[in-house]
């Protein structure tokens, strides 16, 4: 199948990054990208990768450019994850056409914000786009791709990039084989807006990347009783959603992200993530909550820096009160998003 469009089409997306909520975290088979357990996050607005590709016609292999941290665009090696999920994706469907890409986040990389969930769900969405000829998702479920199996293909990029192409809450399920995987939206996101405060206390990039890590966690002594615990976490993240109950969701996730960390700094290496000021945002927290009622609490994924939650409300008053006590803390102020968008248009 060659791309539909005659003339030359430019696809433009947008694919949000997205924060666990029940953490993926080690994988029964990472051939076909099938998780150890399912997970559970709220797809977020402002972070997002935003990713342009068009079909480059005559010869000529794919190209990547990415924006790097002082705005420039930089073309990428053709060994990195990215092009080598593109040249996966056209394989598996059978679709030609070189194409040319060029994607920026609009947050730092690589510090424990989903880069990879929102950068492969933008690639794959950008790439099946413009070899289809697709502008619209109504577009692409015509050509045989839907939601489902565009978060599948994503999925093969990086786990949890399939959990970026709903809004709101979003399941993840590892189903009894690989191929009985799903990903569903529990919620939208006009059920229950919270905000999540992006506190960055490190631009570092982080040693271990997180498809290194999963491959560790099994020999952790706590992954087993982890695994055992989480459809009881589930149920409650669930009942809290379901009640938005702040409390009892706070009360979850913090376990949920310690325990994860505990996996890590146990396992064989030993991955350490958070570094000293991760750690002491954390006890500030807690001790604004118990000694003054701050209606907050953290989660944090593969990285140092803390996702505070909260009510939508309160964010402005509650990012003013970190800041205060952490003036060297870079604050995005993110918040329960709408899902990816696409578009698309002829070039002159
Ligand atoms: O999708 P990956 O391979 O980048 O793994 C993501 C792992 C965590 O961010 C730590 C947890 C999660 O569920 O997003």
């Amino acid at each position: 199948m060659s791309s539909s469009r005659d003339t030359d089409f430019q696809v433009t997306v947008e694919v949000p990054s997205n924060i666990a909520l029940v953490k993926y975290w080690g994988k029964r088979d990472p051939e076909r990208q099938w998780p150890a357990n399912d997970s559970l996050s709220m797809t977020l607005n402002a972070a997002k990768s935003i990713t342009t590709a068009r079909v480059v016609r005559g010869v000529g292999g794919d190209t990547l450019r990415r924006e790097d941290q002082n705005g420039k665009l930089v073309t990428v090696d053709p060994s990195d994850k990215a092009l080598r999920h593109v040249a996966f994706l056209r394989r598996e469907l059978a679709l030609d056409g070189a194409l040319d890409i060029a994607t920026r986040n609009t947050f730092p990389t690589g510090c424990g914000i989903a880069s990879s969930a929102s950068g492969l769900g933008a690639l794959t969405l950008a790439a099946i786009g413009a070899w289809t000829g697709s502008s619209s998702f109504a577009e692409l479920a015509a050509a045989g791709f839907d939601r489902e199996r565009l978060a599948a293909l994503a999925r093969l990029g990086s786990g949890s990039a399939c959990r970026s192409f709903h809004s709101g809450y979003v399941l993840w399920s590892a189903g009894l084989e690989p191929d009985a995987q799903s990903v569903m939206q529990v919620y939208d996101h006009e059920h229950w807006q919270l905000a999540d405060l992006i506190c960055i206390v490190s631009r570092e990039e982080k040693a271990i990347s997180s498809s290194a890590g999963h491959l560790t966690a099994a020999t952790s002594p706590l992954y087993r009783p982890r695994l055992a615990g989480l459809p009881e976490r589930m149920r409650r993240v669930r009942a809290a959603l379901a009640a938005r109950d702040l409390d009892a969701l706070g009360v979850q996730i913090e376990a949920e992200a310690l325990e994860m960390h505990a996996v890590m700094m146990t396992a064989t290496p030993s991955l350490r993530y958070l570094h000293d000021a991760s750690c002491e945002l954390i006890t500030w927290l807690r001790n604004e909550r118990e000694s003054r009622g701050l209606p907050a609490y953290f989660t944090i994924d593969a990285g140092p820096n803390i996702h505070v939650i909260c009510q939508h409300g309160d964010r402005d008053k509650i990012a003013t009160r970190i800041l205060a006590a952490f003036p060297q803390v870079t604050l995005i102020s993110d918040c329960t998003g709408s899902g990816p968008r696409i578009t698309g248009r002829q070039l002159a």
